[in-house]
């Protein structure tokens, strides 16, 4: 049930992700999964993709998708923008669903905002035609925002109305509407669709380095930072594996992060520096880098590099 990018090709066809072919919808920062349970129930033959970010709930929404025995959602932790230009073919979208996106309202935040022009450009290349994105909100400053923001684009006809009753059962909803607070819905129809592509993201082979010298203990480690164009790196801890050490590393792209698991340790032919064999990230650039930043840092430590591919 789970979405598992490094498992799949991109994009990824619905058949592959769940058996059978039918309409595709996303909802976008599901939550506690209570309105992809309604959905299931309502469109038996729609094939549901959900994308929410935190992992706490990513959690409670598969205990909950388990529960009541619903087979026909897929689920990603992570940045739905990551989902639709990787993983979602070009027009296989027919419903896009964002419940009570997070409103950011304060002025400086505004740009953390989901809803955007370019989120509607990235959108238009995903939704079939005449596939559409509803929105239900309880925010109207980030209600008008969003609606400015698609007209920006000229992608999109837009058309206020009431909620459909089912976007009123979700958490946020409840809580919300508990409190006498006014609900705001539009729909965001596809009338045209970006010129620009929204390539997936490049993959690459298996990056590593050979180096000669003597590994340093675990406790001379700090944590390192590299803020980079293509991705920003931390080395965030190491610790000792048998000969050799381990690092626990995060890796941040454009609409991707990931948490990886890097080594170093002795082999025949040299301190082997490279990812740990059960850490199966996707191979992006960034990890890449990864590899490149834990390889300068052993360099500080007095190791050379004999050979290297990153
Ligand atoms: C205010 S909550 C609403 C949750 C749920 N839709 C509801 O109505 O109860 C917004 C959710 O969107 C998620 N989220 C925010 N940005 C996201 C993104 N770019 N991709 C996926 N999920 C996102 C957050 O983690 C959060 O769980």
């Amino acid at each position: 049930m789970l979405i598992v990018p490094a498992s799949l090709p991109f994009p990824a066809e619905p058949e592959r992700l769940f058996g059978r072919g039918g309409p595709l919808a996303l909802e976008i920062g599901f939550g506690d999964g209570r309105f992809l349970v309604e959905l299931a129930r309502l469109r038996p033959q729609w094939n549901l993709l959900g994308a929410e970010m935190a992992a706490a709930s990513v959690s409670r929404a598969l205990r909950r998708l388990r529960r009541e025995g619903v087979r026909s959602a897929r689920l990603y932790r992570g940045d739905a923008r990551f989902l639709l230009r990787n993983v979602v073919p070009p027009r296989a979208l027919e419903r896009v669903y964002v419940n009570f996106p997070d409103p950011w309202p304060k002025k400086r935040h505004q740009k953390r905002r989901l809803l955007q022009t370019p989120f509607f450009e990235l959108l238009s290349t995903r939704l079939q035609d005449g596939g559409s994105l509803l929105l239900t909100t309880d925010h109207p400053d980030y209600f008008e925002y969003s609606l400015d923001q698609a007209r920006a684009g000229g992608l999109f006809e837009v058309r206020r109305s009431e909620p459909p009753p089912e976007t009123l059962r979700t958490k946020y909803a409840q809580k919300w509407l508990d409190q006498s607070k006014p609900i705001y819905h539009a729909a965001f129809e596809k009338k045209a669709e970006s010129p620009r592509l929204f390539s997936p993201l490049r993959r690459y082979p298996m990056p590593h380095a050979l180096m000669e010298g003597d590994l340093p203990p675990a406790q001379v480690f700090a944590k390192t930072v590299e803020t980079g164009p293509r991705a920003n790196v931390v080395l965030l801890e190491a610790w000792q594996a048998g000969a050799g050490l381990v690092f626990l590393a995060r890796v941040e792209e454009e609409d991707l992060a990931q948490e990886i698991l890097l080594e170093a340790r002795p082999s025949a032919s040299g301190v082997y520096v490279g990812l740990r064999p059960n850490c199966a990230p996707l191979i992006s650039s960034g990890v890449k880098r990864a590899v490149g930043v834990l390889v300068e840092w052993l360099e500080r430590q007095g190791l050379r590099i004999k050979q290297s591919s990153y």
